[in-house]
């Protein structure tokens, strides 16, 4: 049999975590013999919104499957001025159609900046679990910055480690909306960013994936309204529209950036050539204001803020537990230390292991540990995404009848989302578990299946 010989750089790249979860997830799925294995697993992992893609964007999509032809690499003029209205619409910027770029997802794009940005790169955490590998990947020098108390972007912190650099430019990875802890910067807290950026070199890529998720729209302010000279704005359909399988993102250039992005449009020529044209069109569908696509955002996002104050209740409705409060997003930040005594009493000592300790039998419940999302390896924080339930069928109930009291919120939960329920209560055993110290034979299986 012919042996391949494997780049050095893939090989030292660490598996993503929802390629490693997925594979994880199967083959302990399979593996369990007991009957109720059957059922599957409480889905606190991955990030995918429940609800289905916007009818008049999947009937775009049909009605273009005939674009066979290559797109311009920028993506094509209709879908850029869209991007440009919708965000003048939502998030009152005023952007030219020519700063719009079209990638295949907003990973992709958020790669090809990298690329083409010189820099060294200043990282928060906690952090989404696709930005370190992208760096890694590229060999480029990084920081990382984790957050103060309050789950944010300490500003002296980062202060103090601007004046440590000594590039002529850095960048900032801002994610807000934040994946995992659900929380979202106001003006002022940008502000602050945006004068240390400016004193420091620093220019900001601002990942406002989860945007469209803010359950007040109204609390969300752009970076590139703050810093407009120094944001890269990247956002898509993955998230508000639900399509993450779409493969569509855009990333929105600063003004006078005309250079740069001629460099840029190499790069997205050499990786990709353009996006795949019937899906722009699909897009271009997505981003033109509609009151279909307006109720489907308010719907959407008012399930999201649901589901989220239930889980954030009940969470740290048990004993030693807290989680940040989202404001957005369909995540929170859950922390665990107060256990640490307990994981160490049953064997586990990093946050990998409790999370693959949380997946078997009888526990069958998925959770992203904390060294997933760039945190210690010992500690015992995870995100917990509250996106597991039918979300066609809850749209459908919400508009048919919204609950308005604090009771029927709850019961639209427990109604609608009754493995979201069962999965807390779950978590809650295992965490008695830990105390009774009777987790550690199945973290012990593990030892001997690996
Ligand atoms: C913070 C954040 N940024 C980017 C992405 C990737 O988005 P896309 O599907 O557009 O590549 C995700 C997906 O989970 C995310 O959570």
């Amino acid at each position: 049999m012919r042996k391949f010989i494997i780049d050095q750089q893939a090989e030292d790249i660490e598996v993503p975590e929802n390629l490693k979860l997925n594979t994880f997830l199967k083959e302990f799925h399979s593996a369990c013999p007991h009957p109720q294995c059957s059922f599957g697993f409480y889905g606190f992992a991955f990030g995918q919104s429940p609800f289905p893609v916007p009818k008049i964007v999947q009937d775009a999509l049909i009605q273009n499957a005939d674009k066979g032809s290559y797109a311009a690499v920028p993506g094509i003029p209709e879908l850029r001025e869209k991007i440009s209205d919708y965000n003048r619409n939502y998030f009152g910027l005023d952007v030219d159609a020519s700063n719009v770029y079209v990638g295949p997802g907003t990973k992709e794009l958020i790669y090809n900046l990298l690329e083409v940005l010189h820099g060294t790169v200043i990282l928060p955490t906690p952090a989404w679990l696709g930005y370190l590998p992208q760096i890694r990947f590229q060999e480029k020098n990084f920081h990382m910055l984790p957050a103060s108390k309050n789950k944010k972007i300490s500003i002296p912190d980062f202060k103090h480690l601007a004046l440590r650099l000594h590039d002529r430019q850095k960048i900032l990875i801002l994610n807000n909306p934040n994946n995992p802890t659900g929380l979202v910067y106001s003006r002022l807290e940008l502000e602050e960013i945006a004068d240390i950026c400016r004193e420091q070199d620093i220019i900001v890529i601002s990942d406002e994936i989860y945007a469209q998720t803010t359950y007040y729209i109204e609390k969300f302010v752009s970076m590139a309204k703050i810093y407009p000279e120094g944001t890269f704005v990247t956002n898509g359909l993955s998230k508000s529209h639900a399509a993450g399988g779409y493969r569509l993102g855009y990333v929105i250039f600063p003004q006078n950036s005309d250079n740069l992005q001629k460099h840029f449009e190499k790069i997205l020529a050499t990786e990709f050539t353009a996006t795949s044209s019937p899906i722009q069109y699909a897009a271009t569908a997505g981003f033109e204001k509609s009151k279909e696509l307006d109720e489907y955002f308010e719907v959407t996002r008012k399930i999201h803020s649901i589901m989220s104050e239930y889980t954030y209740t009940a969470l740290n409705n048990i004993d030693g537990v807290k989680t940040t409060k989202p404001e957005a997003t369909f995540y929170l930040l859950a922390d665990f230390n107060f256990y640490t005594s307990d994981f160490h009493a049953n064997g586990i000592y990093t946050s990998q292991k409790f999370s693959e300790s949380i997946i078997l039998h009888p526990y069958h419940t998925a959770i992203v540990g904390g060294d997933s999302l760039v945190l210690e390896r010992t500690d015992f924080s995870t995100r917990i995404a509250f996106v597991d339930y039918d979300g066609a069928k809850a749209m459908g109930n919400y508009i048919s009848n919204p609950p308005k009291t604090n009771s029927e919120r709850i019961e639209f939960v427990r109604t609608n989302a009754p493995r979201l329920v069962a999965g807390i209560i779950m978590l809650e055993k295992y965490l008695e578990d830990l105390k009774n110290k009777m987790v550690h034979q199945l973290d012990r299986r593990i030892e001997q299946k690996s």
